[in-house]
């Protein structure tokens, strides 16, 4: 049983729903947890193929749970390592699409950059308010967001903790596509499910190679992406895909 999150399945995707209705979704220590749990046991599960993390019409996350960090000292902050946990997500293997409205603020935004891709809604909102808090972006902000918009922006975004709306989020890059609001959950299911049904082999050389962008050199990175494409030759799925095509047939792939 679970305090803070909704969790269901729907086929070979698994939905992660935040859920503190009463504080916008802000991430405490609670919600951290479960959440990364939720996420490594759909990851575990041969079942699931691409999960979904969404949060509610009002707030995907207003950002860390500022009531809980106020009372922690310098100390504490130090022996508990108190953002560690979240390191765990970025070993997920399989992709998660983050399902955005409301408001993604401070660690809510970079929840989201955490995700695998961002759909939006037209009412999201973005920010990275912290420096209005006397602190700085604490998940990944001034690194993810930087890589994804360049150095001029997320300056602008982190020093004046300026909120952006969707369709500017996705201007920059933030957010790969922008859908009504009351089909955006549906349609990241949709696609969810669409990756679901792909060879996972391949789902997860895909997700580790476009990862990989952003720890190596051009040189290193295309190298990887090389091999990984070489080595999808040595799986039966591979021979399945192609086949397929040239039957003009859906594929049927065993891995997934
Ligand atoms: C704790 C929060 C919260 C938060 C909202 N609430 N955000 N509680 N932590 N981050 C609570 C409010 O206190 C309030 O509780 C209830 O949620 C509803 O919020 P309101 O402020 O009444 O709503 P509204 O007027 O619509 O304003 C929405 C808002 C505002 C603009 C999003 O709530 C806001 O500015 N929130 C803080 C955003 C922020 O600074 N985020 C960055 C946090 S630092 P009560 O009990 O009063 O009804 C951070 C560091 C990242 O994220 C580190 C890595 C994880």
């Amino acid at each position: 049983m679970t305090e803070t999150i909704l969790t269901e399945t729907r086929g070979r995707v698994g939905i992660v729903t935040l859920h503190r209705p009463d504080a916008l979704n802000a991430l405490n220590t609670t919600l951290m947890r479960e959440l990364i749990e939720a996420l490594e046991a759909f990851d575990a599960d041969e079942g699931i193929g691409a999960i979904v993390l969404t949060g509610s019409e009002r707030a995907f996350a207003a950002g860390a749970d500022i009531k809980e960090m106020a009372a922690i000292s310098h100390a504490e902050v130090i022996a508990r390592d108190l953002f560690s946990t979240w390191d765990r997500l970025g070993r997920i293997r399989i992709p998660i699409l983050a399902a955005v409205s409301g408001f993604a603020l401070g660690g809510g935004c970079e929840l989201a950059m955490m995700c695998d891709t961002v759909f939006a809604s037209e009412s999201a909102k973005f920010g990275q308010p912290e420096i209005s808090l006397g602190v700085i972006p604490g998940l990944g902000g001034s690194q993810r967001l930087t890589r994804a918009v360049g150095k001029a922006t997320a300056m602008d975004l982190v020093l004046t903790g300026r909120t952006i709306d969707a369709a500017e989020a996705a201007r920059l890059g933030i957010v790969a596509r922008v859908l009504p609001a009351d089909s955006l959950l549906e349609e990241t299911i949709s696609v969810a499910t669409g990756i679901a049904g792909r060879s996972r082999p391949a789902v997860i050389a895909a997700k580790e190679s476009v990862n990989r962008a952003f720890e190596s050199s051009l040189a290193e990175g295309l190298l990887f992406e090389r091999r990984a494409f070489y080595g999808l030759f040595a799986t039966d799925d591979r021979a399945e895909g192609m086949a397929a095509f040239i039957e003009k047939r859906p594929p049927e792939f065993r891995h997934r």
